[in-house]
């Protein structure tokens, strides 16, 4: 049967930066179908919500999922369930795609782009697996009411067993095709759930974590080892809040947001949900010049890790590089490209 590529490309600079990830899938892998839906914004305009069955059940069925990105200011006054970013929540929940990788890799003509001095990011090579379907993002209860005469908000951090231990497994078996080093993040000196966490991890790493060098760091320690001493992490393994605060600042470490992808990933036979790290951009959202290079780069995770293709993921991986060694920019990474110009380049050197 044939491989599907389901591409979702969502609202904002998504559909800008994922037509462009498509021209590179049709070039470099003909033999795979690509379907497109809608999700977000663009579903909730179209169907008045964020996701539809049908689009779960597609999304289900497909070999892979490319999503471009969610949300934007048009939807600020939509009710929670029905914000473009709860689609994508349900997205992630609904195909239960519980491990989130986010590399932070340092290409090595944008060591200058980096915020950070050369030698601290020259050679960076992070990647932080992020828990994605738990915590305090799904945790219940939630809400705002009143209590008392009091107004209040509040949200409920919670990790099962279960929860921590399947992520933690994926950590230590990323850190064993790597350096096989794993720094577990939480905030277990302020927060239960931390403590539970830090627990879990020790626990699953006596276990399962063979060969693998398992250390702990408070999340906000973290936040600054990482812009101190970025080189010194090899894996970042964190909850889903930490995560993605964590990851965002790592981005800055490799020159954009605009560059870096991500693989989310369940159990085998679940199809992988591959989307950049950045959002929907309202500010630079219809000029044409976003960065398509998180997109382009999370379909080659796509190729590797659930379309059994890494050649050709070996083979856009390096085009990437090698158009940005030509020096191919786009204006986040201080150059002057549109996002199709990137992709041409990128073309140009498959
Ligand atoms: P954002 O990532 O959309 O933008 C942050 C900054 O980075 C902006 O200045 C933007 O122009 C820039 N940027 C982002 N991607 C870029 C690219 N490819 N090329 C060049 N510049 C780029 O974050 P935000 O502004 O906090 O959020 C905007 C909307 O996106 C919100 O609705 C938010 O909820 C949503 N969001 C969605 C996702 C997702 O779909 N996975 C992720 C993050 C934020
Ligand atoms: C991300 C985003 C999402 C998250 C939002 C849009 C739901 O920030 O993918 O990093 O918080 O997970
Ligand atoms: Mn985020």
């Amino acid at each position: 049967m044939r491989q599907t590529l389901l591409l979702l490309p969502g609202d904002g600079i998504g559909p800008e930066v994922v037509a462009q990830a498509r021209r590179i899938a049709e070039a470099l892998v003909p033999d795979v179908q690509i379907e497109e839906g809608l999700v977000g914004g663009a579903s909730f305009d179209a169907h008045g919500t964020p996701l539809t069955d049908e689009t779960l059940e597609r999304a289900r069925k497909a070999s892979a999922v490319l999503l471009g990105a969610v949300g934007g200011p048009k939807w600020n006054g939509v009710g929670r369930d029905k914000r473009p970013e709860a689609g994508l929540l349900a997205l992630r929940k609904g195909l239960d795609v519980f491990a989130n990788l986010r590399p932070a890799f340092c290409f090595p003509a944008l060591v200058e782009a980096s915020s950070l001095k050369k030698d601290r990011v020259e050679g960076l090579d992070i990647m932080i697996v992020r828990e994605l379907t738990g915590g305090v993002y799904f945790g219940q209860p939630r809400g705002i009411d009143e209590q008392g005469g009091l107004r209040r908000g509040y949200d409920t951090a919670v990790y099962t067993h279960p929860e921590i231990e399947r992520v933690a497994r994926v950590a230590f078996e990323i850190a064993r095709g790597r350096d096989a080093r794993v720094t577990s993040v939480e905030k277990s000196n302020v927060m239960e759930s931390g403590l539970f966490w830090r627990q879990e991890v020790t626990l699953a790493h006596a276990e399962l974590g063979g060969g693998v060098e398992l250390s702990h760091m408070y999340a906000d320690a973290c936040a600054m080892e990482l812009v101190r001493a970025p080189k010194q992490f090899d894996v970042i393994l964190a909850d889903n809040l930490f995560g993605d605060i964590l990851s965002d600042e790592a981005a800055m470490l490799t020159g954009s947001i605009g560059m870096l992808p991500s693989a989310s990933l369940g159990a085998p036979g679940v199809p992988g949900l591959y989307e950049p790290v950045h959002g929907s951009a309202p500010d630079i959202a219809g000029q044409g010049i976003a960065n398509p290079c998180a997109a382009i780069l999370s379909l080659e995770m796509a190729l590797r890790w659930s379309l059994g293709k890494e050649k050709a993921a070996d083979t856009l991986f390096a085009a990437v590089g090698k158009a940005l060694d030509r020096g191919a920019r786009t204006r986040d990474l201080g150059g002057d490209l549109t996002t199709r110009q990137m992709a041409d380049a990128i073309l140009a050197a498959l």
